[in-house]
C-alpha cells in the first residue's frame, strides 16, 4: 500500500468516527431535550380566552391543563369587573414543589343584552304629562347605568292605542328591545280641549287647566273634593305683599282665603237668602265653582267697593301683579268673569301671567286672555 492510500483511508476513518460523534451529539441532544421537555412545567390555557364581564370566573376555569405541576391559586377569583385586556398572573408549582409564575392575557367582553323590566300596556289619561321612561326598569350584566329609548309616534294629549317600543343597549352594542301599547283614554273628568284663542285646556281628575293655569268660574267647576288650604306660593305672594306695603304705611289683611266645598256652599246658600239666586250669582260663586276653593284666592281687608278707594286699595290695584297676583274681577268685565267688580279679590298667577293681565292698569281678565266664558251650564 502507497503511503497515499493509507493517508486517504485514515481521512475517511477520521470522518466517520466524526459523523458517528456528531450524530452521537445530536442523539444524546435530541434525548436530553426531550427528556428535559417532558418533565418541564406546561400550563395549557383554554383556547378562548374571553370572559364575561362581571362573571363569577376563577384561574383553574381558564386553565386547560398543568403539565409536571399544579395550579396554587387555581381557587382564585377573577377580577371581570373591567371590560378590556387584563394581565393575569398564574401561581403554579412544579414537581419539586417550587412556585412559577405565569403571565396570561385574558379579554375580558361583554355579549349579554341589557334586560328590560316594564309593563306590556301602559294606561293613562289624555292630558297627563307621564315620563314613559319611569315606566321601565333596564338591568345589565355590566352594571352600567342604561337608560332606554322610546321609538315610536304617541300624543299625551290625544287619545289611542299607541303601539310602542322601548330601546336599550349597553356600551358594547348589545341592544334589546321590548314591545309595549301605551293606551291613552279621556272620560268626563279627564279630557283635553283647545280655547277659541288657542290655548290647551286640560281636565285632570276634574280639575280644569289652561296653558298650566287652575281656572275656577262659572263655566269651569271644581271637584267637591278639591283644596286642602291656601297654597305656599299664594301665601308667600300675600306675605311679601303685605311686607312691602306695610313699609308705605299700608295695612293689608286676610279677610277670606281657602274656603272649602261645603263652607262656600253655605255662604252662596245664604246669599241667596238674603237678596235671591239672581242677585247673588253676581258676586257669590255656586259651591265647586269659587276660587277661593282652589287655595289661590284670597279676599283683602273690607269686601266692600269702599276698598277700592282707600290707598290700600289703589295700591293694591297697581302693584299686587308684581307680587305675581291679579285682580280677578276688574272694574266693567261682569259679563266676562261672571261677576260684579272685586277690588278685594286677588288671585296668585305668577308674575309672568300677571304682568300681562295688568296690562298697565287696564287689566285683562282670565277668560279674555284665554278665550273661555264664565257661565253656569
Ligand atoms: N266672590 C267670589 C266670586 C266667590 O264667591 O268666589
Ligand atoms: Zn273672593
Amino acid at each position: 500500500m502507497s503511503s497515499n492510500k493509507r493517508k486517504k483511508k485514515k481521512r475517511k476513518f477520521g470522518m466517520f468516527i466524526l459523523i458517528i460523534i456528531l450524530l452521537l451529539g445530536i442523539g444524546i441532544t435530541y434525548f436530553l431535550w426531550q427528556y428535559l421537555e417532558k418533565n418541564k412545567l406546561k400550563v395549557i390555557y383554554n383556547e378562548n380566552l374571553n370572559v364575561e364581564i362581571n362573571s363569577d370566573v376563577t384561574y383553574d376555569v381558564l386553565v386547560k391543563e398543568v403539565i409536571n405541576g399544579s395550579l396554587v391559586n387555581g381557587s382564585d377569583i377573577v377580577d371581570t369587573s373591567k371590560l378590556g385586556k387584563q394581565n393575569l398572573k398564574l401561581k403554579v408549582k412544579n414537581n419539586k414543589s417550587e412556585e412559577e409564575e405565569f403571565e396570561f392575557l385574558i379579554k375580558i367582553v361583554d355579549t349579554t343584552k341589557p334586560v328590560i323590566e316594564a309593563k306590556e300596556e301602559i294606561k293613562s289619561y289624555v292630558g297627563r304629562d307621564i315620563n314613559l321612561l319611569d315606566y321601565v326598569k333596564i338591568s345589565d350584566n355590566s352594571n352600567e347605568v342604561i337608560k332606554a329609548k322610546v321609538i315610536g309616534e304617541y300624543d299625551l294629549n290625544k287619545d289611542g292605542e299607541y303601539k310602542l317600543k322601548y330601546v336599550a343597549s349597553d356600551s358594547s352594542n348589545n341592544q334589546v328591545e321590548y314591545d309595549f301599547i301605551l293606551n291613552i283614554v279621556s272620560d268626563a273628568n279627564n279630557k283635553v280641549f283647545t280655547t277659541s284663542k288657542g290655548f290647551l285646556g286640560k281636565v285632570i281628575d276634574g280639575v280644569t287647566y289652561i296653558d298650566g293655569v287652575l281656572i275656577a268660574n262659572k263655566t269651569y267647576a271644581l271637584p267637591s273634593t278639591y283644596g286642602n288650604g291656601i297654597t305656599k306660593e299664594t301665601q308667600d305672594a300675600f306675605n311679601k305683599m303685605k311686607n312691602d306695603a306695610s313699609k308705605l304705611g299700608l295695612n293689608l289683611w286676610l279677610a277670606s282665603g281657602y274656603r272649602s266645598y261645603s263652607f262656600q256652599k253655605s255662604i252662596y246658600n245664604n246669599y241667596v237668602k238674603m237678596d235671591g239666586q239672581a242677585a247673588a250669582d253676581t258676586y257669590s260663586a255656586r259651591a265647586g265653582h269659587s276660587e277661593h276653593q282652589t287655595g289661590l284666592a284670597f279676599d283683602l281687608n273690607t269686601i266692600t267697593t269702599a276698598f277700592a278707594y282707600t290707598n290700600e286699595g289703589k295700591w293694591v290695584n297697581d302693584n299686587c301683579y308684581k307680587y305675581g297676583l291679579i285682580l280677578r274681577y276688574p272694574k266693567g268685565k261682569d259679563n266676562i268673569t261672571g261677576y260684579m267688580y272685586e277690588a278685594w279679590h286677588l288671585r296668585y298667577v305668577g308674575v309672568e301671567l300677571a304682568t300681562k293681565l295688568y296690562n298697565n292698569g287696564d287689566w285683562i281678565t282670565l277668560e279674555e286672555y284665554f278665550g273661555i266664558d264664565s257661565k253656569y251650564k
